[in-house]
């Protein structure tokens, strides 16, 4: 996945972009580049590395010129190196293109580029496509039909944008099954594959569908489609603000967005009462139900799951979205699949989404990102509300996710009123306040190799979900399982001072997990209670307040972000842009 941000204007926009390549930096973080064009020339600046050390190297930001665009790469086709990081130029320089997705036909396109005798400067796939276009563009003569025809050669995933260098009143670009959003400004028109990216400069946003190609001028926005025929599309406004993505007071957006949950769980649940009515309506009707995700938005799914049998008594299987088309024998006609996701763009997701299409089924979805592919193909959205989650491990939308769940396994139940949210969202205020203890357990185990997480019941996804967490920002090796599972295979894991996190409510089943408490207190671990009660086997005790038990996973989440962040800081690494990972994997 990369970051693509793109702007037209009738000022310098070097500035302008280098801000906005910082916001879409969560999409990639291996290398960054910025083309603008001035005195008829096209300028190239770019390398391997963070957006602020390239910026450092090459100063971006001094580029002059009134029309430019940035990237920032996240590897697929070629390593982390400076020739492989966009934008990359045709043979003449002339055409540069920036690229997110992947060009499954390179190497033919490439072969048959090599023989008529372009030279190729990177191992990317992304370079075919200016010497494309610096083909198209000889024969044709026109940005936007240059850059259809070159779409058309192909296959693969794409958003681009393209530069041409004797025409620097322009830019083009076109999608295929990755984000590329149009933004109309007041003298300024961007191309950027997120809002975040040019948020702070207008909200009045386009919303590009496959297969169609854009040109855009400073003041004007021309979109075709494959067959070349105009398509007609007015700008909507987006909710997202400017303070939204800014990180305040705080040292990141991690933190940023764990201390927004007690307003975001209230946001969460602001639906529509119709959609969320024909949503349940779909649910409580499927001939047989999936639900589907990836990564954190999984385990919000396997909590859904949990309600719907045990009080809808409705029958769900929950696959992960990239095992989906392995598991299809009761998916078709009259089946619904509910897919969950924070950008609506993970490539698993909307492959499971193209699957469960192609067998006749129903799709609802539970998204963030309103405008995202999976929001758009969609028989039925519920959005989150919590705002752009910046930070790449998920901490707000999974509360939000949670919330909303809820809130269709109410309504399928005809529960129509949510309510306890005013409560829920002081509880959530009150656990946040767990961080000075938090910070403590992290000064006593920043070095201890690994760390389990156990529940039972309606909390067995929290303990994945904790381990998820402390994984992907601590780099510590985790694991997390009902606490049942213990004594198939990981007791013997179990040494003097392990630590084991044990997330007990107070309930039917608390008295079952004290007892797995025990038993690992007994074979030497640390066991670090999450509950609203306090018992003397744990080592260590964080209290979350009592909550309603289908909001308990949201209470007891919060102890665990904040465990993951304070790792992640205490052992050095960036929060915000842990290592190998990117916010939204749109690769398979
Ligand atoms: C990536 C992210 C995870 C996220 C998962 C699913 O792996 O690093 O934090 O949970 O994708 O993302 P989605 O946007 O579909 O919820």
């Amino acid at each position: 996945m990369c970051g693509i941000i793109g702007c037209v204007a009738e000022e310098p926009v070097a500035g302008i972009l280098l801000e906005g390549l910082r916001r879409v930096e969560y999409r990639g973080y291996d290398s960054a580049g910025m083309a603008t064009i001035s005195g008829g020339r096209l300028g190239v600046k770019k390398g391997a590395g963070r957006v602020s050390e390239i910026e450092g190297r090459h100063r971006m930001s001094s580029m002059l010129g009134s029309t430019g665009m940035a990237h920032t790469r996240w590897a697929t086709h070629g390593g982390v190196t400076d020739a492989n990081a966009h934008p990359h130029a045709s043979c003449r320089e002339t055409v540069a293109v920036i690229h997110n997705g992947i060009i499954e036909n390179y190497i033919p396109l490439r072969k048959a580029l090599r023989a008529k005798g372009h030279r190729f400067k990177s191992e990317t796939d992304t370079e075919v496509i200016a010497h494309i276009v610096e083909d198209e563009y000889k024969r044709l003569g026109d940005p936007l039909k240059s850059t259809l025809a070159a779409v058309k050669k192909l296959k693969g995933q794409y958003a681009i944008a393209v530069l041409f260098q004797d025409r620097p009143d322009v830019m083009t670009g076109a999608r295929k099954d990755a984000p590329l959003i149009v933004g109309v400004g007041k003298g300024m028109t961007f191309l950027a594959s997120d809002v975040l990216a040019f948020i702070g400069y207008t909200d009045r946003t386009i919303f590009l569908d496959n297969y169609e190609v854009v040109e855009i001028t400073k003041d004007s926005v021309r979109i075709v489609g494959l067959d070349g025929k105009k398509v007609k599309r007015e700008p909507n406004q987006v909710a997202w603000e400017l303070s939204d993505v800014s990180k305040s007071d705080y040292a990141h957006y991690t933190l940023k967005e764990i201390n927004e949950q007690p307003r975001t769980v209230v946001s969460a649940a602001v639906q529509d009462q119709e959609k969320l009515e024909e949503f349940a309506q779909a649910v409580r009707k499927a001939k047989s139900l999936y639900i589907t995700a990836s990564g954190t938005s999984y385990h919000a799914g396997l909590l859904m799951k949990f309600r719907l049998n045990k009080e809808a008594k409705l029958r769900a299987d929950v696959v992960v979205a990239g095992e989906l088309k392995e598991h299809t024998e009761f998916l078709g006609k009259g089946s619904v699949v509910v897919a969950l996701s924070q950008s609506g763009e993970t490539a698993d997701v909307m492959e499971a989404v193209k699957e469960a299409k192609k067998h006749g089924a129903k799709v609802y979805s539970i998204v963030n990102a309103a405008g995202s592919t999976l929001a758009r193909e969609s028989d039925g959205v519920l959005l989150l509300n919590c705002g752009p989650e910046v930070g790449v491990a998920a901490t707000k939308s999974f509360t939000a996710q949670v919330v909303v769940a809820n809130l269709v396994v109410d309504a399928v139940l005809g529960r129509k009123h949510p309510n306890g949210l005013a409560e829920l969202s002081d509880a959530v205020a009150q656990a946040l306040k767990c961080e000075g203890q938090v910070q403590e357990l992290v000064r006593q185990y920043r070095d201890r190799p690994d760390f389990y997480f156990v529940a039972r019941g309606y909390e067995s996804p929290v303990a994945m979900e904790g381990a998820l967490k402390l994984k992907e920002l601590s780099y510590i090796h985790a694991e997390g399982m009902p606490a049942s599972e213990l004594k198939h295979g990981t007791l013997a894991l179990i040494e003097k001072g392990t630590p084991v996190v044990v997330i007990n409510p107070s309930g039917p089943i608390h008295a079952e997990s004290l007892s797995n408490a025990e038993e690992l207190k007994a074979r030497g671990a640390d066991v670090i209670g999450i509950s609203d009660e306090n018992d003397e086997v744990y080592r260590h005790y964080i209290h979350v307040p009592r909550v309603q038990p289908k909001f308990a996973p949201i209470v007891e989440a919060i102890p665990l972000q904040l465990l993951a962040y304070h790792m992640s800081v205490a052992r050095r690494n960036d929060p915000d842009y842990p290592r190998n990972l990117a916010k939204s994997v749109t690769v398979k």
